[in-house]
């Protein structure tokens, strides 16, 4: 691939959803099944912590029994491979790209796998239940939550994703519907900055429009087909 050397890439729960771990929009998706102002705002932690730790636990409990797929482990060969710049920045909160070997990764909405103590602001890796209120390890406090970016709260590291988008040559988004912002916004700032920008999804996003390619199929199809092909001058 001629004139590439940064590479930023978005990625969805779409990535991860032939590895079983359930998307949020669309028939079954998660909030089909659970109201996003029951489960995914500081007000209703607030309102009902038991309900949202519950809910957290469960899905925190079924990442760990899910596997990365071929298209994790594509962006991990990219990511391994690449001599440029490279920043997969995810909205995912499981951790299926750390496990199939990619490092360059920015968790955007937080982790599953990962307690925040309200009290000290430590974060702690976490892979057991919360809901009876463990002790933070750092300051003995029972204030854990989730580490994960809630509706109403800002996302992780913006400075640094709009620093690599601004020197990117490439922008690719992967297995997002285009719904959230700030995230569905990262293509327009990318065009708008001459970046060039390609779609890999199931189907059209929200912001379809706004890219100068889109690819159609399954993450696990189109994403090792795109990595064979950015991969391909180089051998
Ligand atoms: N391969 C590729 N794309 C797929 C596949 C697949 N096998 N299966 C589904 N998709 C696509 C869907 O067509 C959809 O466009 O993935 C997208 C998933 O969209 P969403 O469920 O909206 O997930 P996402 O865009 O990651 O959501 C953004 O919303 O609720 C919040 O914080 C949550 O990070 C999440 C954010």
């Amino acid at each position: 691939m001629p004139d590439i050397r940064n590479i930023v890439i978005l990625t969805g729960a779409g990535i991860s959803a032939e590895s079983g771990i359930d998307t949020f929009r669309g028939g079954g998706g998660l909030w089909e099944q659970h109201r996003v102002e029951d489960v995914a705002t500081p007000e209703a932690f607030e309102r009902d912590p038991d309900l949202v730790l519950r809910f957290y636990d469960m899905r925190r409990e079924a990442i760990q029994t899910k596997l990365p797929n071929p298209a994790h482990e594509a962006l991990a060969r990219l990511d391994a491979a690449w001599d440029g710049d490279l920043l997969i920045v995810t909205q995912n909160v499981d951790d299926l790209h750390e496990r199939a070997g990619a490092r360059r990764v920015l968790h955007m909405h937080g982790e599953h796998l990962n307690a925040w103590c309200t009290a000290c602001d430590a974060r702690t890796r976490w892979t057991e239940p919360m809901i009876d209120r463990p002790a933070c390890p750092a300051c003995g406090q029972k204030a854990l939550r989730p580490d994960v970016v809630w509706f109403g709260e800002m996302p992780y590291e913006m400075d640094r994703i709009y620093s690599a988008i601004r020197t990117a040559d490439l922008f690719v988004s992967i297995g997002t519907s285009g719904a959230v912002y700030p995230a569905a916004g990262f293509v327009r700032d990318a065009r708008q900055l001459g970046v060039r920008t390609l779609e890999l999804n199931l189907e059209r996003s929200e912001g379809s429009a706004w890219f100068h390619e889109t690819r159609l199929g399954r993450a696990s199809e189109v994403v090792p087909e795109w990595v064979d092909e950015v991969l391909a001058p180089a051998r």
